[in-house]
């Protein structure tokens, strides 16, 4: 390997040799399905992705309803975990910021936001920003935010480790972060069920649905890459994290890792 190259450590599309083509691979394919993206997670989940990001926000309520608190939801896509934390908020003056490097899927999440805040007419929502950004190189600065989010989209980074350094980064002393995303359900039948579903039914779904061939294969393909619970709590760890700890949901088909700066 070109010894400019870095090897991958994190999500590893077909074709890619290196942080960079993965990372270029990962971004053209949410682009490629970004107008089918929201229809396809509802379809495929059950409509079950809408009461995992309701956990998610309602498990950050501490910092959500202090006023002045700051938020990031990394790897956004069309928003709907940032939406999810805005609406736990309330009225609360809080910050929250949604950042994806996909141009095609932030602008989706725009629209919603523009939507949504026309259907209200209250302007009193807390304020959402979208930035176009790597997560792997936030330009944010250090101790930035209280609290760091991602739903369903560090699995996708080139880097797990340095993705994980780059959210301690921004956090602030005693800030948290909360990481979800799928995992492998536990129990033979279930987990057998799931196996079948998840690696030949969605597949053949997402690709017929959203037209692009290659992205709902990867899906599968990057849970089985992804760190097992007790890997991901230990690398959080060496990552900076004082506490971490792990939540499934739906017997484990998705789950909250949570994790807790120093103070
Ligand atoms: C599966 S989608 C998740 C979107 C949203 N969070 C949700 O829950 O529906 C993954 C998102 O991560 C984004 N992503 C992947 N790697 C990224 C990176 N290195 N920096 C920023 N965004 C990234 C993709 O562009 C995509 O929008």
């Amino acid at each position: 390997m070109n010894s400019e190259k870095q090897r991958i450590v994190g999500a590893a599309p077909a074709g890619a040799s290196d942080r960079e083509s993965a990372a270029r691979a990962v971004r053209e394919m949410f682009t490629s399905i970004a107008p089918r993206y929201d229809l396809l997670n509802h379809l495929l989940s059950f409509n079950v992705d809408r009461l995992w990001w309701w956990r998610t926000a309602r498990r950050f309520d501490s910092i959500l309803k202090q006023p002045g608190a700051r938020v990031l939801d990394l790897c956004c896509g069309t928003g709907d975990m940032a939406f999810a934390l805005s609406h736990r908020a309330g009225g609360a003056d809080v910050g929250i910021f949604g950042a994806d490097f996909s141009h095609a899927m932030l602008q989706r999440a725009m629209l919603k936001a523009n939507g949504a805040a026309r259907a209200k007419e209250t302007g009193q929502a807390p304020s959402l920003r979208w930035i176009e950004a790597d997560a792997l190189r936030l330009p944010f600065p250090d101790a930035h935010f209280d609290l760091v989010t991602s739903a369903f989209g560090f699995r996708n980074l080139a880097d797990y480790d340095a993705g994980l350094c780059e959210i301690a980064r921004v956090l602030a002393p005693n800030g948290q972060c909360g990481i979800l995303d799928f995992g492998e359900p536990r129990g033979r039948l279930l987990g057998e069920l799931y196996r079948v579903y998840f690696n030949k039914v969605l597949p053949a779904i997402g690709t017929l649905v959203s037209g692009v061939r290659g992205p709902y294969a990867y899906l599968p393909a990057s849970v089985e890459r992804f760190p097992a619970p007790e890997e991901m709590l230990s690398r959080m760890k060496q990552a900076g994290f004082a506490e971490a700890s792990w939540t499934p949901y739906t017997m484990g088909v998705a789950g909250l890792y949570w994790g807790a700066k120093a103070k």
